[in-house]
């Protein structure tokens, strides 16, 4: 089939190398001019582990363009522009606007429109009502959301729990279906609305666990109890099954935040008052602001405290910083005054030029540097904030030499050997996990930290 994809990002770039793969003549339109410029040098512009060699063996099958209007006659176009949260956390449609915009505008009668943008429910009739149906040509419009991780995109997109085809006409779903011949996966067909709302359930369903787990680890602090046992004892209920129930500082990235904000918002539009999701969004922000309050209490304050945040990508295997929980307690930790080293091995920090190289300063009081070493010396306080293995396989003991007292790990992804670590003479605290404290490792009072001055 001949294919064009809108977008390549996380998405629109895996999907168009893995239909390239499949063996369907299909085009990238890009608008961004370094991602373009990138992907003309056959270069991912972003990490995707595999991703680079996909691209290679692509060849010929795949070509890159700069707007949809280059693409030519295609059967099927496929958009994966952003969609971030707007002001009040509803879905931003500007840029799945413009991309439908300039595909009815453009493309040839009978094409059918395939939407793998993340788009809130409803959106899909909506467009159809304002752009697709006035153009009649012919055209159709389908929704066939995407769930693949990132850091784990290629193996995503090869092996789909499920294709999510949701279409009111049977030929534009057929013809979806065949853009993934070759994957063997159940295609699950329905209306465009109900395709919509399974990828948000979907991931606020993720989400919930993720704060359920985390509220439990909460509690579990308090009564004495290790989630790390608790959490396995309940992932063995195969009704309830082990993943998402790591507890820690909770989520973030390009999907999870955005997409509960967007549902939210989507129920209250219309005129329900989503209560269990509302508590999964506070529950989420809340584990982020909990590590300042134990950080503030364990210092005896932040102010020209010097604490070092690793991890910014927002999980392991990703230069993706969106929403990242390490960024927001960096940043929150540096408005009261701290001194704060960030490190990442692979993230990339649209202010601070790319990956790491040179020591960069973020703002006031918050320093990108260069390597783990120079993050942690001189260190009062070690937040992991994710679990790169970088930081989990790292030397402890030598590390603990260049930190200075009294030395606190707040290991924000129960991602490291707690007792061994205490053992070592370190401050462990993690989420929710119960180690034997050292001697005399009381905690030192708290500083009050007067609300809305943390965020720099
Ligand atoms: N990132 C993920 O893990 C993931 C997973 C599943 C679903 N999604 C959804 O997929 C969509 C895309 O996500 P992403 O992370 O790939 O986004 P992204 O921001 O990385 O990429 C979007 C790309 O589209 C380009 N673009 C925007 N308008 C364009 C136009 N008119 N013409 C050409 N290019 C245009 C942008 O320049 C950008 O490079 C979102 O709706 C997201 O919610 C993302």
């Amino acid at each position: 089939m001949r294919v064009g994809v809108v977008g390549a990002g996380y998405v629109g770039l895996v999907a168009a190398a893995g239909l390239a793969l499949g063996g369907h003549q299909t085009v990238i339109a890009e608008a961004n001019p370094s991602r373009l410029a990138r992907l003309r040098e056959r270069r991912a512009p972003f990490l995707e582990p595999g991703l680079d060699e996909w691209l290679r063996r692509a060849g010929e099958r795949l070509s890159v363009v700069s707007s949809v209007r280059e693409m030519g006659p295609r059967d099927a176009i496929m958009i994966a522009v952003g969609t971030p949260s707007g002001v009040s956390g509803q879905g931003d449609l500007t840029q799945v606007r413009q991309a439908v915009e300039e595909v009815v505008r453009t493309a040839a009668p009978g094409t059918v429109i395939v939407m793998k943008s993340t788009v809130p429910p409803g959106t899909g009739r909506e467009l159809v009502r304002q752009y697709v149906a006035p153009a009649r040509r012919g055209l159709a419009y389908v929704s066939n959301p995407e769930f693949l991780r990132e850091g784990k995109a290629l193996h995503d997109w090869l092996h789909p729990d499920r294709i999510v085809v949701g279409a009111e006409e049977a030929w534009a779903a057929e013809r979806v279906a065949e853009l993934y011949r070759g994957i063997d996966a159940p295609v699950l067909r329905t209306d465009i609305t109900s395709a919509e709302m399974i990828k948000y359930a979907a991931n606020a369903l993720l989400a919930t666990k993720i704060s359920f787990i985390n509220e439990i680890a909460n509690l579990c602090e308090l009564v004495g109890a290790h989630i790390d046992d608790v959490a396995t004892g309940v992932g063995m209920d195969p009704r309830l099954g082990p993943h998402f129930l790591q507890a820690g500082i909770g989520y973030g990235g390009s999907c999870f935040p955005k997409d509960t904000r967007a549902l939210y918002f989507t129920a209250a539009v219309n005129g329900y008052a989503f209560e269990l999701l509302r508590a999964v969004i506070e529950v989420n922000r809340r584990q982020r602001i909990r590590v300042v309050h134990r950080l503030n209490t364990l210092l005896g304050g932040l102010a020209e405290r010097s604490v070092a945040v690793l991890g910014l990508a927002f999980k392991p295997g990703t230069d993706d910083t969106r929403e990242s929980p390490g960024l927001e307690i960096a940043r929150t930790l540096a408005g009261y005054g701290a001194k704060v080293q960030v490190y990442d091995p692979a993230a990339v920090l649209p202010d601070s030029g790319g990956p790491p190289g040179s020591p960069v300063v973020l703002s006031p009081g918050l320093v990108r540097v260069a390597s783990l070493e120079d993050a942690v010396r001189s260190a009062q306080a070690v937040v992991v904030a994710t679990e790169w293995p970088e930081f989990v396989e790292a030397d402890w003991e030598r590390l603990y030499r260049l930190m200075a007292a009294p030395r606190v790990v707040f290991d924000g992804r129960n991602c490291l050997d707690a007792a061994r670590l205490a053992a070592m003479g370190f401050r462990y605290v993690g989420v929710g996990r119960r180690v034997a404290p050292a001697t005399g490792d009381a905690d030192v009072a708290p500083a009050s930290l007067a609300e809305g001055t943390g965020g720099a």
